[in-house]
Protein backbone atom coordinates (compact mmCIF):
# COMPACT_ATOMS: atom_id res chain seq x y z
CA UNK A 1 0.00 0.00 0.00
CA UNK A 2 1.04 3.43 -0.39
CA UNK A 3 2.85 5.54 2.00
CA UNK A 4 -0.01 8.18 1.56
CA UNK A 5 -2.50 5.70 1.92
CA UNK A 6 -0.66 4.25 5.56
CA UNK A 7 -0.54 7.97 7.13
CA UNK A 8 -4.05 8.67 6.03
CA UNK A 9 -5.01 5.16 7.85
CA UNK A 10 -2.57 5.41 10.68
CA UNK A 11 -4.41 8.78 11.69
CA UNK A 12 -7.99 7.45 11.28
CA UNK A 13 -6.90 4.41 13.81
CA UNK A 14 -5.57 6.83 16.29
CA UNK A 15 -8.33 8.80 16.00
CA UNK A 16 -11.06 6.31 16.81
CA UNK A 17 -8.63 4.63 19.22
CA UNK A 18 -8.26 7.74 21.53
CA UNK A 19 -11.59 8.62 21.39
CA UNK A 20 -12.82 4.77 21.89
CA UNK A 21 -10.16 5.34 24.89
CA UNK A 22 -11.89 7.84 26.23
CA UNK A 23 -15.41 6.90 26.37
CA UNK A 24 -14.87 3.57 27.63
CA UNK A 25 -15.77 3.08 30.94
CA UNK A 26 -12.49 3.48 32.87
CA UNK A 27 -11.05 0.61 34.77
CA UNK A 28 -11.15 1.96 38.22
CA UNK A 29 -14.78 2.35 38.05
CA UNK A 30 -17.08 -0.31 38.96
CA UNK A 31 -17.94 -3.35 38.15
CA UNK A 32 -13.82 -3.13 37.30
CA UNK A 33 -13.92 -6.85 36.21
CA UNK A 34 -16.21 -5.88 33.32
CA UNK A 35 -14.82 -2.54 32.30
CA UNK A 36 -11.68 -4.42 32.21
CA UNK A 37 -12.85 -6.78 29.59
CA UNK A 38 -14.26 -4.10 27.89
CA UNK A 39 -11.67 -2.21 27.44
CA UNK A 40 -9.48 -5.24 27.33
CA UNK A 41 -11.10 -6.37 23.88
CA UNK A 42 -11.62 -2.72 21.98
CA UNK A 43 -8.15 -1.14 22.53
CA UNK A 44 -4.91 -1.54 21.12
CA UNK A 45 -5.88 -4.19 18.14
CA UNK A 46 -7.77 -4.90 15.32
CA UNK A 47 -6.90 -3.42 12.06
CA UNK A 48 -9.98 -0.70 12.18
CA UNK A 49 -11.54 -1.74 8.74
CA UNK A 50 -14.70 -0.39 9.60
CA UNK A 51 -13.83 3.08 10.80
CA UNK A 52 -11.48 3.37 7.63
CA UNK A 53 -15.03 2.86 5.81
CA UNK A 54 -16.47 5.36 8.07
CA UNK A 55 -13.94 8.47 7.24
CA UNK A 56 -12.99 7.28 3.89
CA UNK A 57 -16.94 7.89 3.28
CA UNK A 58 -16.92 10.79 5.28
CA UNK A 59 -14.27 12.10 3.47
CA UNK A 60 -16.21 11.50 0.08
CA UNK A 61 -19.44 13.05 1.39
CA UNK A 62 -17.66 16.10 2.91
CA UNK A 63 -18.51 14.83 6.53
CA UNK A 64 -17.29 16.74 9.69
CA UNK A 65 -14.28 14.00 11.20
CA UNK A 66 -16.17 14.91 14.59
CA UNK A 67 -19.33 13.01 13.76
CA UNK A 68 -17.48 10.47 11.77
CA UNK A 69 -15.83 9.52 14.33
CA UNK A 70 -18.64 8.95 16.80
CA UNK A 71 -20.27 6.88 13.67
CA UNK A 72 -17.02 5.01 13.23
CA UNK A 73 -16.49 3.98 16.74
CA UNK A 74 -20.29 2.51 17.19
CA UNK A 75 -20.00 0.31 14.28
CA UNK A 76 -16.34 -0.73 15.80
CA UNK A 77 -17.77 -1.25 19.33
CA UNK A 78 -21.05 -3.26 17.52
CA UNK A 79 -17.76 -5.20 15.78
CA UNK A 80 -15.51 -6.02 18.91
CA UNK A 81 -18.88 -6.90 21.01
CA UNK A 82 -19.23 -9.35 17.62
CA UNK A 83 -15.79 -10.79 17.97
CA UNK A 84 -16.29 -11.45 21.52
CA UNK A 85 -19.01 -13.38 21.53
CA UNK A 86 -17.72 -15.20 18.19
CA UNK A 87 -15.41 -16.81 20.25
CA UNK A 88 -17.40 -18.22 22.69
CA UNK A 89 -17.37 -22.11 23.53
CA UNK A 90 -20.95 -22.13 22.02
CA UNK A 91 -19.57 -20.39 19.36
CA UNK A 92 -16.49 -21.17 17.41
CA UNK A 93 -14.61 -21.54 20.90
CA UNK A 94 -11.37 -19.63 19.70
CA UNK A 95 -8.64 -19.04 22.35
CA UNK A 96 -6.91 -16.05 20.29
CA UNK A 97 -7.93 -12.98 18.91
CA UNK A 98 -5.78 -9.89 17.96
CA UNK A 99 -2.74 -11.64 19.08
CA UNK A 100 -4.26 -11.90 23.15
CA UNK A 101 -6.22 -14.56 24.58
CA UNK A 102 -9.43 -13.90 23.59
CA UNK A 103 -12.22 -12.31 26.39
CA UNK A 104 -13.49 -15.31 28.04
CA UNK A 105 -10.23 -16.99 28.39
CA UNK A 106 -8.22 -14.26 30.01
CA UNK A 107 -11.61 -13.38 32.03
CA UNK A 108 -14.53 -16.07 31.90
CA UNK A 109 -17.75 -16.87 29.98
CA UNK A 110 -19.84 -14.45 31.95
CA UNK A 111 -17.20 -11.98 31.56
CA UNK A 112 -17.13 -11.81 27.81
CA UNK A 113 -21.02 -12.28 27.41
CA UNK A 114 -21.33 -9.42 29.46
CA UNK A 115 -18.05 -7.26 27.43
CA UNK A 116 -20.77 -7.87 24.69
CA UNK A 117 -23.93 -6.88 25.76
CA UNK A 118 -22.00 -3.90 27.01
CA UNK A 119 -20.17 -3.02 24.13
CA UNK A 120 -23.03 -3.08 21.96
CA UNK A 121 -25.30 -0.70 24.38
CA UNK A 122 -22.81 1.36 24.84
CA UNK A 123 -22.38 1.85 20.44
CA UNK A 124 -26.40 2.94 21.07
CA UNK A 125 -25.45 5.49 23.27
CA UNK A 126 -22.78 7.24 21.94
CA UNK A 127 -24.89 7.55 18.52
CA UNK A 128 -28.11 8.83 20.57
CA UNK A 129 -25.87 11.43 22.88
CA UNK A 130 -23.95 13.07 20.00
CA UNK A 131 -25.42 15.07 17.29
CA UNK A 132 -24.54 13.25 14.08
CA UNK A 133 -26.11 14.61 11.36
CA UNK A 134 -27.83 18.34 10.55
CA UNK A 135 -31.17 16.95 10.46
CA UNK A 136 -32.43 14.76 13.48
CA UNK A 137 -34.95 12.47 10.98
CA UNK A 138 -31.38 11.46 9.54
CA UNK A 139 -29.57 10.60 12.99
CA UNK A 140 -32.27 8.69 13.77
CA UNK A 141 -32.86 6.69 10.42
CA UNK A 142 -28.32 5.91 10.92
CA UNK A 143 -29.10 4.83 14.46
CA UNK A 144 -31.88 2.30 12.70
CA UNK A 145 -29.67 1.29 10.89
CA UNK A 146 -27.15 0.26 13.19
CA UNK A 147 -29.52 -1.76 14.46
CA UNK A 148 -30.88 -3.54 11.85
CA UNK A 149 -27.62 -4.37 10.77
CA UNK A 150 -26.21 -5.83 14.05
CA UNK A 151 -29.47 -7.99 15.21
CA UNK A 152 -31.37 -10.83 13.75
CA UNK A 153 -31.86 -9.16 9.94
CA UNK A 154 -28.14 -8.89 9.83
CA UNK A 155 -25.00 -9.48 12.00
CA UNK A 156 -26.54 -11.63 14.72
CA UNK A 157 -28.57 -12.91 11.89
CA UNK A 158 -25.82 -14.35 9.56
CA UNK A 159 -24.27 -15.62 13.17
CA UNK A 160 -27.50 -18.08 13.22
CA UNK A 161 -26.95 -19.37 10.23
CA UNK A 162 -23.40 -19.85 10.41
CA UNK A 163 -23.92 -22.34 13.38
CA UNK A 164 -26.45 -23.94 11.86
CA UNK A 165 -24.36 -24.43 8.39
CA UNK A 166 -21.64 -26.63 10.69
CA UNK A 167 -20.91 -29.60 9.01
CA UNK A 168 -22.98 -28.94 6.26
CA UNK A 169 -22.27 -28.23 2.50
CA UNK A 170 -24.11 -24.85 1.44
CA UNK A 171 -25.16 -24.00 -2.28
CA UNK A 172 -22.77 -21.11 -3.55
CA UNK A 173 -26.53 -18.35 -2.95
CA UNK A 174 -26.92 -19.44 0.95
CA UNK A 175 -23.08 -18.98 1.41
CA UNK A 176 -23.48 -15.47 0.12
CA UNK A 177 -26.48 -15.00 2.04
CA UNK A 178 -24.75 -15.83 5.35
CA UNK A 179 -21.64 -13.89 4.79
CA UNK A 180 -23.88 -11.07 3.25
CA UNK A 181 -25.21 -10.79 6.60
CA UNK A 182 -22.79 -12.07 9.31
CA UNK A 183 -20.20 -9.80 7.98
CA UNK A 184 -21.79 -8.08 5.08
CA UNK A 185 -24.36 -5.70 7.14
CA UNK A 186 -22.11 -3.97 9.31
CA UNK A 187 -19.87 -3.19 6.75
CA UNK A 188 -22.75 -1.55 4.89
CA UNK A 189 -23.70 0.36 7.93
CA UNK A 190 -19.84 1.96 8.41
CA UNK A 191 -20.30 2.98 4.72
CA UNK A 192 -23.28 4.56 5.24
CA UNK A 193 -22.95 5.56 8.59
CA UNK A 194 -20.11 7.52 7.90
CA UNK A 195 -21.83 9.27 4.46
CA UNK A 196 -24.93 10.13 6.56
CA UNK A 197 -22.78 12.35 8.96
CA UNK A 198 -22.84 14.65 5.84
CA UNK A 199 -26.50 15.83 4.39
CA UNK A 200 -24.16 16.62 0.92
CA UNK A 201 -25.39 13.04 -1.23
CA UNK A 202 -28.54 12.63 -2.72
CA UNK A 203 -30.61 9.37 -2.40
CA UNK A 204 -29.03 8.25 -6.13
CA UNK A 205 -25.33 8.59 -4.52
CA UNK A 206 -26.41 7.17 -1.23
CA UNK A 207 -27.41 4.29 -3.41
CA UNK A 208 -24.49 3.81 -4.91
CA UNK A 209 -22.58 3.89 -2.05
CA UNK A 210 -24.90 1.30 -1.30
CA UNK A 211 -23.89 -0.73 -3.46
CA UNK A 212 -20.37 -0.62 -2.98
CA UNK A 213 -20.28 -1.41 0.62
CA UNK A 214 -22.83 -4.57 -0.22
CA UNK A 215 -19.88 -5.94 -2.39
CA UNK A 216 -16.47 -4.56 -0.23
CA UNK A 217 -18.84 -6.53 2.74
CA UNK A 218 -18.87 -9.80 1.26
CA UNK A 219 -15.31 -9.61 -0.17
CA UNK A 220 -14.46 -8.85 3.22
CA UNK A 221 -15.49 -12.28 4.49
CA UNK A 222 -14.20 -13.97 1.40
CA UNK A 223 -10.97 -13.04 2.07
CA UNK A 224 -11.46 -13.53 5.76
CA UNK A 225 -12.13 -17.13 4.45
CA UNK A 226 -8.72 -17.11 2.37
CA UNK A 227 -6.88 -16.06 5.17
CA UNK A 228 -8.00 -18.74 7.38
CA UNK A 229 -6.40 -21.43 5.21
CA UNK A 230 -3.70 -19.42 3.83
CA UNK A 231 -1.90 -17.07 6.52
CA UNK A 232 -0.36 -18.35 9.78
CA UNK A 233 -1.59 -17.84 13.08
CA UNK A 234 0.92 -15.80 14.25
CA UNK A 235 0.44 -12.90 11.45
CA UNK A 236 -3.39 -13.29 11.76
CA UNK A 237 -3.21 -12.95 15.06
CA UNK A 238 -5.98 -15.71 15.53
CA UNK A 239 -6.08 -19.20 15.26
CA UNK A 240 -5.54 -19.92 11.69
CA UNK A 241 -7.23 -23.52 10.16
CA UNK A 242 -10.47 -22.93 12.43
CA UNK A 243 -12.95 -23.12 9.60
CA UNK A 244 -11.95 -26.51 8.46
CA UNK A 245 -11.33 -27.48 12.05
CA UNK A 246 -15.09 -26.92 13.01
CA UNK A 247 -16.24 -28.06 9.75
CA UNK A 248 -17.38 -24.68 8.81
CA UNK A 249 -18.61 -24.32 5.16
CA UNK A 250 -16.60 -20.86 3.33
CA UNK A 251 -15.57 -20.01 0.32
CA UNK A 252 -12.71 -21.85 0.21
CA UNK A 253 -14.51 -24.99 1.13
CA UNK A 254 -16.67 -24.63 -1.63
CA UNK A 255 -14.56 -23.08 -4.30
CA UNK A 256 -11.32 -23.59 -3.69
CA UNK A 257 -8.32 -21.03 -3.25
CA UNK A 258 -8.50 -20.34 -6.73
CA UNK A 259 -12.08 -19.52 -7.46
CA UNK A 260 -12.57 -17.80 -4.02
CA UNK A 261 -9.39 -15.00 -4.67
CA UNK A 262 -10.84 -14.63 -7.93
CA UNK A 263 -14.39 -13.82 -6.39
CA UNK A 264 -12.96 -11.34 -4.18
CA UNK A 265 -10.81 -9.72 -7.26
CA UNK A 266 -14.69 -9.86 -9.08
CA UNK A 267 -16.27 -8.22 -6.12
CA UNK A 268 -13.31 -5.20 -6.06
CA UNK A 269 -14.17 -4.56 -9.44
CA UNK A 270 -17.29 -4.27 -8.93
CA UNK A 271 -17.21 -2.43 -5.98
CA UNK A 272 -14.83 -0.03 -7.91
CA UNK A 273 -17.28 0.52 -10.58
CA UNK A 274 -19.94 1.55 -8.10
CA UNK A 275 -17.99 4.20 -7.33
CA UNK A 276 -17.28 5.62 -10.82
CA UNK A 277 -19.90 8.62 -10.68
CA UNK A 278 -18.19 9.92 -7.58
CA UNK A 279 -14.54 10.40 -9.26
CA UNK A 280 -11.80 11.41 -7.88
CA UNK A 281 -13.99 12.18 -4.70
CA UNK A 282 -13.81 8.24 -4.13
CA UNK A 283 -10.17 7.69 -3.81
CA UNK A 284 -9.66 6.97 -0.37
CA UNK A 285 -12.36 4.31 -0.61
CA UNK A 286 -11.00 2.49 -3.29
CA UNK A 287 -7.93 2.85 -1.73
CA UNK A 288 -9.23 1.01 1.40
CA UNK A 289 -11.10 -2.21 -0.81
CA UNK A 290 -7.66 -2.22 -2.07
CA UNK A 291 -6.24 -3.10 1.19
CA UNK A 292 -9.77 -4.96 2.48
CA UNK A 293 -8.48 -7.50 -0.42
CA UNK A 294 -5.11 -7.41 -0.52
CA UNK A 295 -4.43 -7.75 3.35
CA UNK A 296 -2.13 -10.46 4.69
CA UNK A 297 -3.46 -10.34 8.08
C1 LIG B 1 -12.84 -10.48 11.74
O1 LIG B 1 -12.92 -9.12 11.43
C2 LIG B 1 -14.21 -11.03 11.81
C3 LIG B 1 -14.97 -10.94 10.58
C4 LIG B 1 -16.07 -10.27 10.50
C5 LIG B 1 -14.51 -11.64 9.42
P1 LIG B 1 -11.62 -8.24 11.24
O2 LIG B 1 -10.65 -8.94 10.35
O3 LIG B 1 -12.03 -6.87 10.86
O4 LIG B 1 -10.99 -8.21 12.71
P2 LIG B 1 -10.09 -7.11 13.43
O5 LIG B 1 -11.01 -6.06 13.92
O6 LIG B 1 -9.09 -6.59 12.44
O7 LIG B 1 -9.44 -7.85 14.56
C1 LIG C 1 -17.12 -13.73 12.31
O1 LIG C 1 -16.77 -14.55 11.29
C2 LIG C 1 -18.18 -12.78 11.95
C3 LIG C 1 -18.59 -12.05 13.15
C4 LIG C 1 -17.89 -11.95 14.24
C5 LIG C 1 -19.86 -11.39 13.09
P1 LIG C 1 -15.57 -15.54 11.61
O2 LIG C 1 -15.93 -16.47 12.71
O3 LIG C 1 -15.05 -16.08 10.35
O4 LIG C 1 -14.50 -14.49 12.20
P2 LIG C 1 -13.07 -14.90 12.73
O5 LIG C 1 -12.39 -15.62 11.60
O6 LIG C 1 -13.26 -15.72 13.95
O7 LIG C 1 -12.41 -13.57 13.00
MG1 LIG D 1 -17.66 -17.28 13.45
MG1 LIG E 1 -14.73 -17.03 14.43
MG1 LIG F 1 -13.04 -16.33 9.84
Amino acid sequence: MSADFQNWAGNCQARIETFLDSRLPATDCVPIRLHKAMRYSVLGGGKRVRPLLSFAAGELAGADVGRVTVAAAAVELIHAYSLVHDDLPCMDDDILRRGKPTCHIEFDEATALLTGDSLQTLAFELLAENRLSDSAETQLTMIAQLALASGSRGMAGGQAFDLDSVGKTLALPELEFMHIHKTGALIRAAVMLGARCSSRLNEAQLGKLDHFAKCVGLAFQVVDDLLDTEATTATLGKTAGKDAENNKPTYVSILGIGQARELAEKLQYDADRALDDFGETAFRLRQVTEFIIKRKF
